[in-house]
């Protein structure tokens, strides 16, 4: 999400700038102005005559009058800092146009037109990585949402559907390999070295899903036959010297297609897939038709540069990718308010993919900490929206953590009260009924509703209301049941009060404290502000056990007894619920601690709580460790600052920051002993032990704790731990620790991590990512520093976002009471916004979060806000974030 440094036009070119400047107040588009296109184009021919520093585009559209729209005589491609070279009308020089800011605007006299238009631009001067552009050497196209209109004028919108063919030439020796959607129908060589290819996708499509690269590049290739026999060959391309690290990529992909046919029946539609990665990429990747453009991080890994975690994401994202094949391609979206028809689902399907792929239990932990750490927050602040917005001014915004993971929530939600097999049914009949279309939210649920056989009408809210809703519980035992109380309200978000209630599906189990009995799971759905729900008891000492493996994205508010949590964290049958009591446990002692609630002996009381949970935890055979160290990991540090942001209290950071060091040391201190035979015993199991991505977790915590406790101890562990590694995981956990110390041993790693991988980008941006993430005392200094270091670039997102993201994600440095982190931040997003807008405006939350933060640190956010705000020719993209954020 980031970027660089010297402030030109993004499009380096004066005369367009002049003729479409950026907007002062951009316009509003609001979902209920939907109305369709008055034209199709049933075909597009494109010819690119390639150059990275200058690429001529002929587009010719077959264009046909739209008989489901109103007539319009006008025809509106869409531009962005194009200039037409030539417009021609069935052959013919054609006078009937005109721009409109940056449209091209053509009156057309009949039913039926060959258009055509020449464009000329240049990929190198791209640096918003919208459109055409060049990364080392190649040229590749990113065009959703709206990178298309940046290539040639074209009605982009992903509502009209073309069938493309494409011709593209170009230099032999530079771009030797040249691909494009759906089949290479021929190729051949021409003079002077030039050769060219021509493509043909036989699927109609939205422009979004084009894509073109050209370039030195080498392929891993395989194949997969699918459920029909139909053989498909595999291919996924990069830089020669990264063949060695495609293996898994290959194999995630090959998995991912057999899951689809499986789980989803879903069968792949070409006898071809290719997979490019690119080093420089605003997003994680993209699903373009048969050409997949990825972010090289979710392609290569291997056990010297990858960790565990960097295995799994390349794992979900390819997957991710493929299955918007039908969650997006085949089926595709109205509008973009409709993002989330095709993110929402398709998110949950990688979520379901990888859990079966690595454990339920742990990938289900994680997707939840995520939604919590990322979707939370924007749930609760200045940019929450519906999961289905209602207006934006720069879509690219509103690729978001709750267009994506919130999204993918509701659908679970709708799958958890279907069960898994009717929710099949309901998909079967939305790929079915919609195939080819490009369709709506509400034509996915009405899907769900006649296939599944749900009653959904009420749950159509979950669309519509943002913000996290809240279910207060209260129990009382009653005619020998549990007589539950269940009360909901949704906040206030902007734009949006006095909210109806909506549809909670929770499952709920009631267990006995005293006996140890285990009670039977149910599922109960709250559809009123408030209901009452009478549960079977299992014993005398009810505890109640609820939002089970996460049923539902809500807050449960819930007054436990200590007692109460420490049984639920050792003994829940649900490891969710076990890792959820975990949790609040912790949650529970640092907001009370932090808010100054706490007397000398209610702070003793709390951590001795804790640390008698944890060492429930660090000694439970049963257990295995990757779950063990799910059970171990403590709150982040803004999931705290949400559940201290609540009503009137705000959060503080440094307070925050302070108790959960402190607990830390009290952890180390108190289980020593514990943790240090179980470091001992999992520090000799194999790398290639099934058994071992758990070890490698639980080490790496252990000496994350012990950097509390006993930090000169730490630093000898950690070192040790670096020197000793045979795999990135280990590596990169030991130098983290070790980057939070101030010990010799801190620099003397850093400096031999960067020497050996000196030359890997994806590593070294590991490099920058553990110092502006480490607890470091001197960390905004040391992040200061390494802008200037001679491998930091403004112009390689992945960069920016290794330092700036990471700092950003760091409390303790963000939030450093001079606001020193707050000026940063904003100073990197007046340089970068120019440069790369999309990762630019990406930084924008961070300070956004203002409103919840104590006033000292929050009248400092927002003044940086406002200075953002001030500046001269902000993008859309950043102006749109900062003018919500001060709203
Ligand atoms: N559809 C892509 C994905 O899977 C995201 C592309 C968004 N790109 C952008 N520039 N807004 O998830
Ligand atoms: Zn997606």
């Amino acid at each position: 999400m980031d970027i660089a440094t010297t402030p030109t036009n993004p499009e380096g070119n004066p005369e367009i700038a002049d003729a479409a400047p950026t907007p002062h107040d951009p316009p509003v588009i609001r979902r209920e102005d939907y109305t369709p296109y008055p034209w199709l184009i049933p075909a597009t021919k494109l010819v690119f005559d390639l150059g990275v520093n200058s690429t001529k585009v002929t587009a010719t559209l077959s264009v046909e009058r739209n008989p489901d729209a109103g007539a319009s005589a006008e025809l509106r491609l869409n531009g962005d800092s194009l200039k037409a070279d030539a417009v021609l009308l069935d052959g013919e020089t054609a006078t009937c146009w005109e721009m409109d800011e940056a449209d091209l605007v053509i009156t057309l006299p009949g039913e039926a037109h060959e258009v055509t238009i020449e464009t000329t631009i240049d990929p190198s001067a791209n640096t918003t990585l919208m459109g055409l552009y060049a990364s080392n050497g190649m040229l590749c196209t990113q065009c959703e949402a709206e990178g298309f209109r940046r290539i040639t004028f074209f009605p982009d919108r992903p509502d009209v559907l073309s069938t493309y063919t494409v011709r593209m030439e170009g230099p032999k020796d530079q771009f030797p390999v040249l691909l494009c959607n759906g089949n290479n129908t021929a190729s051949g060589e021409g003079e002077d070295g030039m050769h060219w290819a021509e493509w043909h996708d036989p699927w109609p499509k939205p422009s979004y899903l084009f894509a073109l690269v050209a370039g030195d590049l080498a392929a891993n290739s395989d194949t997969f036959t699918t459920m029909n026999g139909r053989e498909v060959e595999l291919n996924v391309w990069v830089r020669a010297e990264d063949l060695p690290r495609t293996d898994h990529a290959v194999e995630s992909l090959k998995k991912s297609m057999k899951w689809d046919e499986e789980t989803f029946g879903r069968e792949y539609d070409l006898d071809l897939y290719n997979i490019v990665a690119v080093s420089d990429f605003n997003m994680g990747a993209m699903e373009n038709k048969g050409l997949n453009v990825f972010n090289t991080k979710y392609v290569l890994a291997d056990i010297d540069t990858a960790t565990d975690g960097d295995f799994d994401a390349v794992e979900g994202v390819i997957a991710h990718e493929y299955f918007h094949n039908w969650s997006g391609n085949r089926i595709t979206c109205r509008d973009w308010f409709q993002l989330s028809l095709k993110e929402g689902f398709t998110v949950l399907r990688d979520q379901l993919f990888s859990q079966d792929m690595q454990g339920e239990a742990v990938k289900r932990i994680e997707d939840v900490r995520i939604l919590r750490a990322a979707q939370f927050p924007e749930d609760a602040g200045p940019l929450a929206h519906p999961i289905r917005p209602d207006s934006y001014r720069e879509i690219s915004n509103f690729y978001t953590a709750t267009v994506y993971n919130k999204g993918a929530e509701v659908i679970r939600m709708m799958r958890t009260m279907a069960g898994t097999e009717k929710f099949r049914l309901g998909t079967d009949l939305y790929f079915d009924r919609h195939d080819g279309e490009a369709a709506t939210c509400e034509d996915f649920v009405t899907a769900i509703e006649d296939g599944a056989g749900l009653e959904l009408a009420q749950f159509r809210r979950w669309y519509r209301q943002a913000g996290t809703p809240r279910v207060e519980v209260s129990q009382e035992l009653k005619d020998g049941g549990l007589a539950l109380t269940l009360k909901q309200t949704v906040p206030d978000t902007p734009g949006q009060d006095a909210k109806g209630a909506m549809p909670i599906p929770l499952r709920v189990a009631v267990h006995c404290r005293e006996t140890g009995a285990i009670g039977e799971e149910q599922l109960i759905v709250l559809t009123l502000d408030e209901e009452t729900f009478i549960l079977p008891l299992s014993g005398p000492v009810p505890v109640l056990s609820i939002n089970r493996g996460f049923t539902a994205p809500v807050v449960i508010e819930r007054d436990l007894e200590r007692d109460d949590l420490v049984f639920l964290a050792a003994s829940d049958d649900d490891p969710f619920a076990r890792y959820e009591a975990m949790q609040e446990l912790a949650v529970n002692h640092l907001v009370a601690a932090a808010s100054g609630d706490l007397d000398e002996a209610g702070r003793a009381a709390g951590k001795t709580a804790i640390c008698d949970a944890v060492r429930a935890v660090v000694t439970d055979s049963e257990l295995d460790d990757a779950m063990r160290g799910e059970l171990m990991t403590l709150p982040s540090e803004t999931y705290l600052f949400e559940a201290m942001a609540s009503g009137m209290r705000k959060a503080d950071p440094g307070a925050i920051h302070n108790e959960r060091e402190q607990l830390k040391t009290a952890i180390g201190v108190t289980l020593k002993r514990e943790l240090e035979s179980l470091y001992a015993r999992v520090v000799d199991i194999a790398f290639d032990d099934p058994a071992g991505r758990g070890a490698r977790k639980v080490k790496s915590i252990i000496a994350g704790i012990f950097a509390a406790s006993d930090p000169e101890r730490a630093a000898i562990m950690a070192a040790r731990q670096f020197d000793e590694a045979g795999n990135m995981t280990d590596r990169q956990g030991a130098l983290m620790v070790l980057c939070g110390l101030q010990t010799p041993a801190r620099d003397e790693k850093l400096k031999a991590f960067f020497d050996r991988y000196q030359g890997n980008d994806l590593v070294i941006d590991k490099w920058f990512t553990l110092q502006a993430f480490s607890l470091h005392p001197d960390v905004i200094d040391q992040v200061n520093e390494l802008a200037s270091h001679p491998d930091f670039t403004m112009k390689n997102p992945n960069r920016v976002r290794s330092l700036y993201m990471a700092f950003a994600g760091n409390p303790q440095g963000f939030h450093a009471i001079d606001g020193a982190g707050y000026r940063m931040i904003a100073d990197l997003i007046l340089a970068l916004d120019p440069i790369n807008p999309q990762t630019a405006a990406r930084f924008v939350p961070a300070l956004g979060r203002w409103r919840r933060i104590e006033s000292v640190r929050a009248g400092l956010m927002k003044a940086q806000l406002e200075r953002i705000s001030e500046a001269e020719g902000l993008s859309r993209d950043t102006f749109e974030q900062v003018t919500r954020s001060l709203g």
